[in-house]
């Protein structure tokens, strides 16, 4: 990492700091269209990420650009300090790792230890629909790019998946106490923007993926690096290219995120509770 970069983090975390006054350690990226999760924070500050120095803007549909801070609330409870992505940075949006991983370099210097990463993707196994909410238990990294490329590692970065299974297993068992549906596979991560032919959905079948998108791994990867703990999940939006007779469209997986946020924002919200 060079000079710059390190600096024009430093300024964005100082700017983020000027803003708020709590110290949370758990933090959600929301994926493309799930990002009312954010909005029903409690005690919330709201900060455009466009005002914050050196920060990428995320030029896509259906991600906001916010930081939030604030609490959850729901019958059971009230969460910990959670600092909220509305909105991420894809590899397509610069070809950059560097950009797409610098709200997680943020995050770490905030001093956050968990965190949530979500998105959108599409279904390649025939078990999952659309809406189906996903734990990612591993990934297969099809863009052949490595985010930790000019960053210091450790062992443990590099040697473990980066999903928490201590992580995974307390959340599947919080969605079976709250009767939330789920289902757990693999993530593929393409760099787009372009949807993948029906060939390569295949070949990814074959791979053994279960749903593909086009963000999260990057993510994940370093925030493991830093030894957070990890929990990825998935929405599934549409069936992958080839598996039904609609054309993909990034309107259909904003409306099928909408569908599913309900489930996916009481999910969200009991893990949160009691993780913190
Ligand atoms: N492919 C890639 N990214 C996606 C998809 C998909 O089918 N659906 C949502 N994000």
């Amino acid at each position: 990492m060079n000079v710059d970069y390190q600096s024009h983090i430093n300024a964005s975390v100082e700017y983020i700091k000027s803003k708020i006054s709590t110290q949370p350690t758990i933090s959600v990226v929301l994926g493309s269209g799930l990002g009312d999760f954010g909005n029903q924070l409690i005690g919330k500050i709201s900060i455009d990420t466009k005002n914050i120095p050196h920060y990428p803007i995320s030029s896509v549909e259906g991600h906001a650009g916010k930081i939030l801070f604030g609490k959850i609330r729901s019958g059971s409870g009230t969460s910990a300090d959670l600092m909220v992505f509305q909105g991420r940075i894809h590899l397509y949006e610069s070809n950059d790792n560097d950009i797409v991983v610098y709200p997680i370099e943020v995050a770490h210097r905030i001093g956050i230890k968990t965190i949530i990463v979500t998105n959108a993707a599409g279904g390649i196994n025939p078990q999952l629909s659309p809406g189906d909410l996903m734990f990612i238990k591993d990934y297969i990294n099809a863009t052949f790019e490595s985010p930790l490329i000019g960053r210091k590692t450790n062992e443990t970065g590099r040697g473990r998946s980066p999903f928490s299974h201590e992580l995974l297993l307390k959340a599947q068992s919080i969605a079976l106490e709250n009767n939330i549906p789920f289902k757990e596979g693999v993530y593929c991560w393409t760099k787009g923007p372009m949807y993948e032919s029906a060939a390569e959905i295949r070949m990814m079948a074959n791979f053994g993926a279960d749903a593909v998108g086009m963000s999260t791994v990057p993510e994940v990867i370093v925030a493991a690096n830093y030894g957070m703990e990890v929990l990825g999940i998935s929405c599934v939006t549409n069936l992958a290219t080839g598996l039904s007779s609609n054309k993909l469209n990034h309107a259909e997986v904003t409306e099928v995120a909408n569908r599913v946020k309900h489930n996916f924002t009481r999910l969200l919200t009991e893990i949160v509770l009691h993780i913190g």
